[in-house]
């Protein structure tokens, strides 16, 4: 069952990195219909970005109240009709309209999907099984830039945004064969249906007791209402700082820059011919994939400081290297772009893409899971947001190896960040973690088998 729900929950992902991919292959067909203007076209990109904010904002207080399982339907709902209402639209504001509520779906369920699969799962896979749901990003990405090489006769625009419905009534079905997470129905004082809830997803015959009891002390601990201002009580503070800084740290290493103006940059690398940039942005798509696969069997066995120093060290070397060749084109030969530009991309895939969504949905005690996790994921869009907006401008006014450089320089400074404040929590169950924070530890300093981890 568990396993049922982590791929469930994780189409979600799949929408993410596809909203997010398919507007630069839909773009091009799109304009042949309806010019649009350098403002509206940017307009109409950013409106997911920008309706997620706002769906992260309130995604907290949502499911505080009406549970999991109840706000991720809703967003299932927003995502299917979000998908019919851009396929069929007559105007291009509508098609803003479209965007914007699909970004508002997709920032509802960017909190609840990892937040849902981290308090199903046995803690033992936790790890792995969030990481499904960055795996499915990732997933969704290729899957459009896909779209966009088989699709491309005229007025294909339409199917390639209907077709992101399809996922969306899968999700919505899917959902309604899942039981809601036993740590909320805890938390709402509901334990038989929390006991049912646990019994359905560890099996039969499995032995829930003990699970149950470290639930409920966490929840009776958890009486206090769930408040923006209580993310900011000195005993909360340090996970804020993780989880809003390690999405700081993903965006500022520049993968949307990647991402979004992968052709741009390999123009500006030297690499003139259309067909090998549109093959390049599809091979990077296809590492960060494959990577990914990768990751969800390291996170659980190395674990996630590791990872991340390994992650943010091989992204800040293969920007610096990118940088310099850029700089210096007769030195370095143009190959080597290509080839730390996939570095680089595996780097991020295997630790910096991961790793801020699986840790976003651990550090945070239950009483403030959910306000918590909006505020890290307001972190994720807005920075998002920023990036994807200023590049294009730095790439004209500082140029490629200077925004690369600077993007390679705050990876340093996510090596510093993670050794200083970064807990391991591998290996450790969420309300080991919670005992920690509440006794006011420093949590940079969590490690399995500490003593406050099992007192
Ligand atoms: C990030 C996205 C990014 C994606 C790339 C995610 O973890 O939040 O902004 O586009 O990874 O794989």
């Amino acid at each position: 069952m568990i396993y049922f729900l982590a791929v469930i929950a994780a189409i979600a992902g799949l929408l993410f990195g596809y909203d997010e991919g398919i507007i630069a292959v839909a773009r091009p067909l799109l304009e042949v219909d309806m010019p649009l203007s350098p403002a509206v076209a940017g307009f109409m990109t950013a409106a997911v970005p920008l309706g997620a904010l706002a769906g992260a904002i309130v995604a907290g207080r949502l499911t505080e109240r009406f549970g999991r399982r109840l706000v991720l339907m809703m967003a299932a709902a927003l995502f299917a009709i979000g998908a019919a209402a851009a396929a069929s639209i007559g105007h291009v504001m509508e098609l803003v309209a479209a965007r914007l509520v699909l970004g508002f779906a997709i920032g509802i369920a960017a909190v609840v999907a990892p937040l849902y699969i981290a308090e199903a799962a046995p803690l033992r896979i936790r790890g792995a099984l969030v990481s499904t749901y960055q795996l499915a990003i990732t997933f969704g990405i290729v899957a459009s830039y896909l779209m966009g090489l088989a699709l491309t006769g005229p007025g294909m625009w339409r199917d390639m945004f209907a077709l992101g419905g399809v996922p969306g009534v899968v999700f919505l079905i899917g959902l309604f064969f899942l039981p809601e997470s036993p740590r909320w129905l805890m938390r709402r004082g509901r334990e038989a249906e929390a006991r049912a809830s646990l019994v359905r997803l560890r099996g039969d015959g499995a032995d829930v007791d003990a699970e149950l009891a470290e639930i409920a002390a966490a929840a009776r601990t958890s009486d206090r209402p769930p408040a923006f201002a209580a993310l900011f009580a000195p005993e909360v503070k340090p996970a804020l700082i993780v989880g809003m800084g390690l999405f700081f740290l993903q965006q500022l290493s520049g993968i949307n820059a990647v991402i979004y103006y992968a052709p741009e940059i390999f123009a500006h690398a030297g690499f003139g011919s259309a067909q090998t940039q549109v093959l390049a942005t599809i091979g990077i798509g296809i590492v960060n994939f494959l990577v990914t696969i990768l990751a969800l069997g390291l996170i659980d066995r190395w674990g996630r400081r590791k990872l991340l120093v390994f992650g943010f060290v091989g992204t800040a070397v293969t920007l610096l290297v990118i940088a310099l060749a850029v700089k210096l084109p007769d030195l370095v030969p143009s190959w080597v772009v290509i080839l730390a530009l996939a570095l680089y991309i595996a780097s991020f895939a295997i630790s910096l893409g991961p790793l801020p969504h699986v840790m976003m949905s651990e550090v945070f005690p239950l009483r403030v899971r959910g306000p918590g996790m909006s505020m890290a994921s307001v972190s994720n869009w807005g920075f998002n947001f920023v990036v994807v907006f200023a590049f294009p401008l730095l790439l004209n006014t500082i140029g490629l190896a200077a925004t690369f450089s600077l993007f390679g320089v705050i990876c340093l400074g996510g090596v510093i960040f993670t050794m200083r404040q970064v807990p391991e929590t591998n290996g450790l169950s969420l309300e080991a973690i919670e005992r920690h924070l509440e006794n006011g530890r420093p949590l940079g300093e969590l490690r399995p088998g500490t003593a406050s981890a099992t007192t």
